[in-house]
């Protein structure tokens, strides 16, 4: 079985012909330098040594379009995301400006952090879990779908206050179960395919599969503009067309096991720096 899976895999893979430029700098509106490649987390010693940011492997084009807010499609939709911060909804006449005033303010930092460990809630949790828990249980509003455009779009307003501050998301103290088993997650093999994340993320990166130029699968984009789709799309989204590709069953978005998988991979990107909200084929 398991050789035949690697026989697959070798099949779908294929050394990169045309490098994308491995070389190129991220500089976002001309003054703010990204850190795309960063020395790997103590804890993936023996897996990799170098982390490196989605971005590094995509076209010329596509990258172009993070490098500059104008050009940057998923900006228009953090403007959107501006609007519904403002704006009264649910039952107990409040916005979420009612209680975090100026998002530049109140949720600067937040987006390096999550998914973490919540207290009150006794679990880990994602951002869109406490943006619903908001609008449920303080805004009397209805939660929003996770991975559908409402979500997505806040979490990008929330992420652009991080944007340039490093990736820093705890795996220990009372996050660290959650953290295993979403480890355990990311190197199980599912679907058909008996692929893992790592099959692909990790010890294929660099690599192209079919017409893709194989990144390591990072988060730190997210939530990322998909030119494919025309719209923002989460991270949850993401892992969700990723287990399909293997011919699997995906987990639910924004339940444990896709929250645990998220703070796993967050970690994995430990080092580098928030650059939400991205530009991704
Ligand atoms: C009635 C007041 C209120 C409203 C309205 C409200 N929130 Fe909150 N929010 C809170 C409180 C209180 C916390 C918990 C703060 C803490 O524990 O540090 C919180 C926490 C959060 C957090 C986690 C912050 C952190 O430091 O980890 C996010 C993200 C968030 N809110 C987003 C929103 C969004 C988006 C909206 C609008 C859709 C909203 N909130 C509406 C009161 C509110
Ligand atoms: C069959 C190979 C394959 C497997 C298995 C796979 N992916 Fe992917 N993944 C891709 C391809 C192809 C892309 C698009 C190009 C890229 O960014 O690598 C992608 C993109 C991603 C991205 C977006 C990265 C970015 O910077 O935009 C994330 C995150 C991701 N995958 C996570 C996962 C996780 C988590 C798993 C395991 C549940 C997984 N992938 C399994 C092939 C795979």
């Amino acid at each position: 079985m398991k050789r035949l899976h690697m026989a697959l895999l070798a099949a779908l893979v294929s050394a990169s012909p045309v490098l994308a430029d491995e070389e190129a700098e991220l500089v976002i509106n001309g003054d703010l330098h990204i850190v795309t490649r960063a020395p790997a987390a103590p804890h993936l010693e023996g897996h990799l040594d170098e982390v490196i940011s989605g971005w590094v492997f995509r076209s010329d084009e596509t990258q172009a379009l993070q490098m500059d807010d104008f050009d940057n499609p998923g900006m228009v939709f953090v403007d959107r995301a501006m609007e519904v911060w403002n704006t009264v909804d649910g039952s107990e006449g409040k916005s979420c400006a009612s209680c975090h005033n100026d998002p530049a303010e109140s949720m600067k930092g937040i987006r390096a952090v999550y998914p973490k460990w919540v207290e009150s809630a006794k679990e880990v949790r994602g951002i869109p879990a406490q943006v619903n828990d908001c609008r449920e249980n303080r805004m009397g509003a209805k939660p929003w779908k996770y991975e559908g455009n409402e979500m997505a779009e806040m979490e990008a307003l929330i992420t652009l206050q991080s944007r340039g501050m490093t990736v820093d998301v705890a795996i220990d103290g009372p996050a660290q179960s959650t953290w295993e088993r979403g480890k355990e997650i990311y190197y199980t093999r599912y679907g058909q395919l008996e692929l893992s994340c790592a099959n692909c993320h990790e010890n294929n990166f660099g690599n192209m599969i079919r017409a893709d130029h194989l990144s390591q699968g990072q988060i730190n984009g997210f939530p990322a503009y998909r030119l494919k789709n025309t719209k923002l799309n989460t991270v949850h989204d993401r892992f969700k067309g990723c287990v399909r590709d293997t011919r699997g069953v995906p987990f639910k978005p924004g339940g444990a096991e896709f929250t645990a998988l998220e703070l796993y991979v967050a970690s994995r990107g430990n080092g580098l720096m928030i650059e939400g909200p991205s530009v991704r084929n």
